[in-house]
């Protein structure tokens, strides 16, 4: 397994739209494995596959207080979003540092394959049913920021590219 590099916004690539997964095969097994190595270690609770730059319908999640819970989500397809909406705060590894509200709906049913190329119905609430959206999402070329308000959006991207700029400073002594 490898740790993979988490593309930042605002990088015009986390704006690609993804493909489809072609064939569950020992590639994207790979690959699955890698995004979950290095959700874990950023300490996230989801990663979509735009985000490691590879541009394929894949996202791989962990909402487990354990962390032991892995759930990789295969050419997701939202078949139902309640019409009740919840606002809740938001972050993302892309934009690291950063939270805001996002409305969601606060229920949601996604049929994707699993890793065995089975197709599955899952039924989720909460902060499951949160992340997946945000996800899928990534998977269209959407950053959560985009929800928020263009001053704000500003002032953020503003806040990321100082900060990028400050880490290549600091990686040249
Ligand atoms: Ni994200």
């Amino acid at each position: 397994m490898s740790q993979l590099t988490i593309l930042r916004y605002p990088d015009q690539r986390l704006h690609t739209v993804a493909k489809s997964v072609p064939a569950v095969d020992a590639r994207l097994r790979t690959l699955a494995a890698d995004m979950l190595e290095t959700m874990y270690e950023a300490a996230g609770i989801g990663l979509a596959a735009t985000q490691v730059d590879v541009h394929e319908r894949l996202i791989v999640i962990d909402v487990s207080e354990s962390r032991d819970q892995p759930l990789v989500l295969i050419n997701p397809e939202l078949v139902w979003a309640s019409s009740e909406t919840r606002i809740g705060d938001e972050g993302c590894l892309s934009v690291p540092g950063i939270y805001d509200g996002v409305e969601r709906a606060t229920a949601i049913r996604v049929q994707a394959l699993d890793l065995d190329g089975k197709r599955q119905l899952h039924v989720a609430e909460g902060t499951l049913a949160v992340c997946i959206q945000h996800e899928m999402d990534h998977l269209m070329g959407k950053v959560f920021v985009e929800y928020l308000s263009p001053l704000k959006r500003n002032r953020i991207k503003t806040k990321m590219i100082k900060q990028k700029k400050d880490e290549e400073r600091e990686a040249s002594y």
